[in-house]
């Protein structure tokens, strides 16, 4: 079964069987009901746009497509919004501004679906899910039990949950539920939305204009999966103490840095890919995207393997140049 279409980055990579599930029934039906599937190995897939096969899948592929959003309690300030699995993400946003529901509109245009966003606690221009995150229900699919997740249960941390660490492979997320704000708190911390806005004319700030601006920015630096394979970011910022940006402003004095305390730093890992002179590369079909070092691109028929590959040559030579380790951020299967 080719998963080319349903993966962002469009590897031509085969799984075993595939399936599309949209309710917790289905789940147990294919577990518990039947014992078809009981020492298969299993994928459960979202969008398909943090994910990349490197090899064929030798087991059962899951397509989440549960539906379905919901106000389920409203507060003086706060509404509780519950959202199925399978919706696409930006459809989410899009009711939220619709609805006058601020807190998601940084986010805008963030490919995938809502079960897969605390996977890895999805974030842009400076707001991640967690700060609207409440609750969620997944189901491990070996024991057969829902289980609630409240925010501390989640750990989230930065392009980090349970669900990547001690939990991977282990549960399935069947919905979400956002806490959003009825009073908005505008975000434009991140210089690039400000100077989007001035660029628009903004003269009153809104939640549509900082989705709209967002959208834009991302338009201008991010390749379009449906034109060219990609998942995003391939890697994750670093951080680093204030020795190793010493080190770093010793090798390149403008290294560019935000602070996050008076010891801890992040460094964007495509300056550093940049640096090491890999922005636009190209061998054969696998590439390094020439607007946005950090993200690799597959130009048509890539294999995972070769993007694989060109993700280690450059990990070797951030290595060798600033003796700092990349951290991968797309799920490699
Ligand atoms: P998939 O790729 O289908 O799955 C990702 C992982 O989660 C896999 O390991 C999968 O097994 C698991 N998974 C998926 N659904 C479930 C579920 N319901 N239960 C349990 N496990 C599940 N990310 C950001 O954080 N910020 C960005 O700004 C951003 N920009 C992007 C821009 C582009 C152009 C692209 C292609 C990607 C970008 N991403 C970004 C990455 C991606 O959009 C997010 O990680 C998104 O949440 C992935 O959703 P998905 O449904 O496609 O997940
Ligand atoms: N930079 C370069 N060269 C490049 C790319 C970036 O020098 O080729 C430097 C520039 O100094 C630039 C800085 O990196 O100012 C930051 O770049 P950008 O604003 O494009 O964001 P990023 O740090 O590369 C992160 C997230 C994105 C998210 C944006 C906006 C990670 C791994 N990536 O990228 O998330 O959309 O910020 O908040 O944290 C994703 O996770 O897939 C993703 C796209």
């Amino acid at each position: 079964y080719s998963l080319k279409d349903y993966n962002t980055f469009g590897i031509d990579a085969y799984a075993k069987s595939f399936a599309v599930f949209n309710s917790v029934n289905d789940l147990q039906n294919t577990f518990h009901t039947t014992n078809d599937y009981k020492d298969e190995a299993v994928l459960f897939l979202g969008g398909g746009s943090n994910i990349l096969f490197t090899k064929n899948f030798d087991g059962l592929v899951l397509k989440n497509e549960i539906d379905g959003i919901e106000t389920i309690h409203e507060e003086e300030k706060y509404v509780y919004v519950k959202v199925g699995a399978g919706v696409n993400w930006h459809q989410f946003v899009l009711h939220c501004i619709h609805k006058n529901f601020a807190g998601v509109e940084n986010l805008s245009l963030i490919p995938g679906n809502v079960g897969a966003s605390p996977m890895q606690n999805i974030g842009a221009y400076g707001v991640e899910i967690k700060d609207v995150f409440y609750s969620l229900e997944a189901y491990h699919y070996k024991e057969n039990k829902i289980i609630n997740f409240t925010l501390n249960d989640c750990e989230f941390g930065y392009r980090e949950s349970v669900f990547k660490k001690k939990y991977k492979n282990q549960f399935v997320i069947l919905d979400v539920t956002f806490r959003l704000n009825k009073i908005p708190h505008y975000n434009i911390s991140y210089g690039a939305i400000e100077e989007e806005l001035k660029r628009m004319h903004v003269e009153q700030l809104s939640i549509k204009a900082i989705s709209d601006a967002v959208i834009n920015i991302r338009t201008s630096k991010l390749p379009d999966p449906k034109i060219i394979g990609n998942a995003g970011s391939f890697f994750k910022n670093l951080e680093v103490n204030e020795h190793e940006l010493h080190e770093l402003k010793r090798i390149k004095i403008d290294v560019p840095f935000y602070t996050i305390n008076d010891h801890k730093f992040k460094i964007p890992a495509g300056w550093l890919i940049e640096q090491c002179g890999w922005k636009g590369y190209r061998k054969g079909d696998a590439g390094c995207y020439d607007k946005q070092a950090l993200v690799l691109i597959n130009y048509g028929n890539a294999k995972g393997s070769e993007i694989l590959e060109l993700s280690e040559a450059i990990k070797r030579s951030v290595k060798n140049k600033f003796g700092l380790t990349l951290e991968t951020e797309v799920n490699i299967i």
